[in-house]
C-alpha cells in the first residue's frame, strides 16, 4: 500500500515501576533491547523536568546501548535543550509539559509560541537530530509547525482513543477524519507525520491505515499488557496489528 510504518516503543513506564520502589529495577534499558528484537524500530522516551519516569541517568543508558534510533522527548526549556544538544538523539520530539498532569494532555500550541519554538529547534537541527513537534491535528498548528523548521509533526492520538473508549463514537469519528486531513495536509507541506499517544490494540488500526503516517509511538498500553503477555509479545502483536492495517 504505502510507506513503511515504523514502531517507536515507548519505555516510560518500565521506569515508573523501577521509581515505585526507589530499586534499580526494571530497567529500562533492558526493556529497550528486548523491544528492538521483537520488532521496534526506535526507543522513545520522555525526560520530563520532574523525572518522574526517566533518568538523565537512563538516557545516557539507551544512548550508550542502543543501536536503534532514540527518539528524546522532551519540553521546549533550555536544560532539555542542553542534554539533547550533549546527546544529539536520532530525534528529538518537542511536547508541551505541565508539572500536575499525569500524562500529555494536549499537543504543543505551535501557533502561539511560534518564535520562541523557531529559535528553539535550530540548533537541535543544527546539531543533527530529527525535530518533531507534538501537535493536535490542527489545520494552524500543522501549518505553523511547517513554517518554523519542523522536520516531523506528531499527530496527538489521546483525544481519539479516550473517545472510543468513552464510547462516543460519532466523536471518535469525528477525530478520526482530522487525524487522516491533517496528516495529508501536513505531508503535502513537506512534513513527515507521526502519530501517537493512548494507542491500544483497539485502537490503533485506524491510525496505523492513515498512508502518510510513518511512525507510531506506543508506550503505556505495552508495558501494561507485558503484564499478562510478556513484552516481546505484547510488542510483536501491536506489530502484527501495524503490519494488518498497511496491507
Ligand atoms: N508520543 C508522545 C509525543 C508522547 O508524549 C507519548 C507519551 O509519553 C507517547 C507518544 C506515547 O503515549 P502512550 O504511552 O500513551 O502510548
Amino acid at each position: 500500500m504505502s510507506e513503511i510504518l515504523r514502531l517507536g516503543v515507548n519505555i516510560d513506564h518500565v521506569a515508573t515501576v523501577r521509581n515505585a520502589r526507589g530499586s534499580a529495577y526494571p530497567d529500562p534499558v533492558r526493556a529497550a533491547k528486548l523491544a528492538e528484537q521483537a520488532g521496534a524500530d526506535g526507543i522513545t522516551a520522555h525526560l520530563r523536568e520532574d523525572r518522574r519516569h526517566i533518568s538523565d541517568a537512563d538516557i545516557e543508558g539507551l544512548m550508550d546501548a542502543l543501536t536503534m534510533p532514540l527518539n528524546f522527548e522532551m519540553a521546549a526549556t533550555a536544560e532539555m535543550q542542553a542534554i539533547a544538544l550533549r546527546h544529539k538523539p536520532h530525534a528529538v520530539c518537542i511536547v508541551p509539559e505541565k508539572r500536575e498532569e499525569r500524562t500529555t494532555e494536549g499537543g504543543l500550541d505551535v501557533a502561539r509560541d511560534d518564535n520562541r519554538l523557531a529559535q528553539f529547534i535550530a540548533p537541535l537541527r543544527d546539531a543533527g537530530c530529527r525535530v518533531s513537534l507534538f501537535i493536535a491535528a490542527d489545520r494552524l498548528q500543522v501549518e505553523t509547525a511547517a513554517r518554523i523548521g519542523a522536520q516531523v509533526v506528531e499527530l496527538h492520538t489521546g483525544a481519539y482513543c479516550d473517545l472510543h473508549y468513552e464510547g462516543r463514537f460519532d466523536e471518535r469519528d469525528a477525530e478520526l477524519v482530522r487525524l487522516r486531513d491533517m496528516a495529508a495536509y501536513g505531508k503535502s507541506l513537506g512534513l513527515e507525520i507521526h502519530a501517537g499517544h493512548g494507542l491500544t490494540y483497539d485502537t490503533v488500526t485506524p491510525i496505523a491505515a492513515i498512508p502518510e503516517v510513518i511512525e507510531l509511538n506506543i508506550g503505556h498500553f505495552l508495558i501494561g499488557e507485558a503484564i499478562f503477555r510478556g513484552l516481546t509479545p505484547a510488542i510483536a502483536e501491536m506489530r502484527r496489528l501495524m503490519d494488518e492495517a498497511r496491507k
